[in-house]
């Protein structure tokens, strides 16, 4: 199950790996133009890896029963100075990814601590009340009270 905070992050990423692909894709069609037969393979192969890389994700969402979103990929930059401004744009690129991945993994991370402080919480609890019945009852009438909010239905949230 992802949150939908989660789902929406996810979706985004297929969207950003997708943009590589066709960032990579175009600076091939670049590199190609001038003659630049290794260089455009070379992008060539990057930017498959990219197309790879959104539909693996874009499989990871689909196989916890979430949605998958495709949206408008935005039209990548036709035309550079040089191969060494193309060089540059891929590690400046590369460089932004991982700040969206890092933010995913800050993300999951988040939620993980959430659910292990009242994992803790609940340990501590019943702990507490572990040699008191009327303890125990007291504690076991409070987590009768949890009330399960299910994740808001698609276009609510
Ligand atoms: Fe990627
Ligand atoms: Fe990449």
């Amino acid at each position: 199950m992802l949150s939908k905070t989660m789902e929406e992050a996810l979706n985004k990423q297929v969207n950003a790996e997708a943009y590589s692909a066709y960032l990579y894709q175009s600076m091939s069609a670049w590199a190609a133009s001038q003659g630049l037969k290794g260089l455009a393979n070379w992008m060539d192969c990057q930017a498959k890896e990219e197309m790879i890389h959104a539909f693996k994700i874009y499989n990871f969402i689909v196989e916890r029963n979430a949605r998958v979103t495709l949206t408008a990929i935005d039209g990548p930059p036709t035309e550079w100075d040089s191969p060494v401004a193309v060089a540059e744009n891929v590690r400046a690129h590369e460089e932004k990814v991982t700040g969206l991945i890092n933010g995913l993994v800050d993300l999951a991370v988040e939620e993980k601590v959430e659910e292990e402080a009242s994992a803790n919480d609940l340990v501590d609890k019943l702990k507490l009340a572990a040699d008191s019945p009327d303890g125990m009852m007291m504690i076991d009438r409070e987590l009768a009270q949890r009330v399960f909010t299910p994740p808001p239905a698609e276009g609510e949230a």
